[in-house]
């Protein structure tokens, strides 16, 4: 049986096996998936696992999206770029390491049928996803990239990959389109950000990467003022179709039944 995995630290919460086995499962193949908690001095080891072809393999989550990189042979133009990975698997060989939560957030986006181009975004967050979410924003050709986080100092960090971005202090918001929540403020339900969204106005988009709960304080505020609102559960979805295909070479469909895995 060919084995999967998905490693992070915590990890009890992830909803990844759950999707993958039931792809797994829907087009007969011989695997599992599973997760797996692990210290960063694990990951050697670990991610050696894959050269042996003991696993084939291994989804990144937080806190290791950076940390897997010395570790592998090579990386995808994407995850090169966001300096994160989230998917390793062999290829002739050789340890390669590539981002697919840019074509689920971009994806996500199409769904929606928003066009980005020219349109002014502001991320809030600094942590493990925001680069991946600021090359799926410059891929799609907005305007502008302004970024927000309570610790301005690790936004700061981020010009080192991307070179375009504007960084405004944490309690201000500058005019936008769109504003994407990548802090993790929203995962416990009475969890309320230090932020006054009440005079943004309508006509803007406001995205939560958290999907569970699947509406946030900050995706009520946003819809209370007329604004369209989206959740984190089709990036999230897409993230994992991505990998999917790129080890088992079988797009898995994405329907109700697989929607639902994740409410
Ligand atoms: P990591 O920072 O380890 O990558 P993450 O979950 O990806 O973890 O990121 C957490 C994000 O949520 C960070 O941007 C964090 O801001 P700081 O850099 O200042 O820590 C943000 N965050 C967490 N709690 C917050 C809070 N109460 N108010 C505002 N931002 C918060």
């Amino acid at each position: 049986m060919n084995k999967y995995l998905v490693i992070g630290n915590p990890i009890e919460h992830s909803l990844s096996p759950k999707l993958h086995n039931f792809w797994i499962k829907v087009n007969n193949l011989d695997a599992i998936y599973e997760k797996k908690k692990i210290n960063e001095n694990k990951l050697a080891d670990l991610i050696l696992e894959i050269k042996k072809k003991n696993i084939l393999g291994i989804n990144v989550t937080v806190p290791f999206k950076k940390a897997v990189i010395p570790y592998l042979d090579k990386l995808t133009f994407e995850s090169e770029s966001t300096q994160s990975v989230n998917t390793i698997y062999l290829e002739d060989d050789k340890l390669v390491g590539h981002n697919t939560d840019i074509e689920g957030f971009e994806r996500s986006i199409q769904d929606l049928k928003l066009d980005l181009i020219n349109k002014k975004a502001l991320v809030l967050g600094a942590g493990g996803v925001v680069p991946s979410i600021i090359f799926a924003l410059n891929k799609m050709k907005v305007s502008e990239v302004i970024i927000s986080n309570r610790t301005k100092s690790k936004a700061e960090s981020l010009k080192y990959l991307f070179k375009n971005i504007k960084i405004v202090e944490w309690g201000k918001i500058p005019e936008f389109d769109i504003i994407i929540n990548a802090t993790s403020v929203g995962l416990k339900n009475e969890d309320k950000m230090n932020l006054d969204t009440s005079k943004v106005g309508k006509n803007k988009v406001f995205y939560d990467v958290i999907y569970n709960p699947s509406e946030t304080n900050f995706l009520k505020a946003g819809k209370k003022l007329g604004n369209k609102t989206e959740n984190g559960k089709m990036m999230f979805i897409y993230q994992a179709q991505s990998a999917f295909k790129i080890w088992h070479g079988i797009q898995p469909k994405i329907n109700t039944e697989v929607i639902k895995i994740l409410d």
